[in-house]
Parts: structure tokens; sequence; C-alpha cells
């Protein structure tokens, strides 16, 4: 990927037209000119983003493994070393220390209700009323 093409981020938004259409997504620089059509989003998504960085809304949208093999396409360069940004990716892992199930004590009633524990008090005490109201 060393070989890829160099672009600032100035370079970048100027080039925030339809027939122009630059976009930065994972610090890798795409141009959607020729799939503005062609995106299943629409364009209108895509113009929003063109001649800026677009990672977050990429990824908000859950694009299919099919999406992100596609727009290997579309990559003209990449972000110069030094504007490069990390980018948060939003996985999740069920030792992740930081996920909401284990970290707050609001939660820990959802995980009651999530776990086998909910339906199986559910179905007990549906079949004592069952049996005190009919039996
Ligand atoms: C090279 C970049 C992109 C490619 C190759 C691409 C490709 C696709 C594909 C194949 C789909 C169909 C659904 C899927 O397979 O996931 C899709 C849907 C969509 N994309 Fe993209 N996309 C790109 C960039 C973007 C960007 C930057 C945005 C937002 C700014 C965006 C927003 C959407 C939306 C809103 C949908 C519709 C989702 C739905 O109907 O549920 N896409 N895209």
């Amino acid at each position: 990927m060393s070989d890829l093409k160099q672009f600032t981020r100035k370079e970048i938004s100027t080039r925030n037209t339809k027939d122009d259409a630059v976009t930065i997504i994972d610090n890798l620089v795409y141009d959607l000119t020729p799939f503005l059509d062609d995106h299943p989003g629409g364009h209108e998504v895509l113009l929003n983003v063109v001649g800026k960085e677009a990672s977050e809304d990429f990824e908000d949208v859950g694009h299919s493994i099919d999406a992100k093999e596609l727009m290997k396409k579309y990559v003209i360069g990449q972000i110069v070393p030094e504007e490069r940004i990390e980018v948060k990716k939003k996985t999740f892992t069920w030792d992740d220390k930081s996920s909401p199930a284990s970290s707050s004590a609001a939660t820990e009633n959802s995980s009651f209700i999530n776990s086998w524990k909910f339906p199986v008090l559910l179905g007990l005490v549906m079949t004592l009323m069952y049996t005190y109201l009919f039996g």
C-alpha cells in the first residue's frame, strides 16, 4: 500500500463536486465520481461527504463485505502519514470490559432479562397462576 499516491486533506477538500467526487475512508482516498449513479444508497449521501472524511458515515451504515470489496476499485491514494487519524471501529466482543453489559448496575437488569433465568422464572410464575386459577 505504500506505493499509493499521497494526498493532503487540503487537496481533497477542493474535490467536492459530482464531476470530481473524492472522499476519505479509513485514511484511504476514493474517487467516487464513476460510482455516484451506481451506489445502492443513492448519490445524495455520497455527495454529502465528498471533499471530506467519510469514515464514520460509511461505518454507521454497516456496509456489507461485498460493499467493502467493491470499494477497493475506487481507491486512488492515501492520506499523507502526518494527517492520518486513528479510525474508531465499532466492534463488539464478549470479553470487552467496556461493553455496556458489564459496566453499570442499570444494565444488570437487562442482562437478567436477556439471560435464561428470566424466561424460566416467567414460565414458573405462569404455571403457578394457571394451577391456582384453573386447577
Ligand atoms: C467506496 C465507497 C462505497 C461503496 C463501495 C458503497 C457501496 C454500497 C453498497 C454495495 C450498498 C448496498 C448495501 C450493502 O451491500 O452494504 C450501499 C448502501 C448504502 N450506502 Fe454505501 N458505499 C460506499 C460509500 C458510502 C458512504 C460514504 C455512505 C454515507 C455517507 C454510504 C451510505 C450508504 C447508504 C445510506 C446505503 C443504504 C443502506 C440501506 O439501504 O440499508 N455509502 N453502499
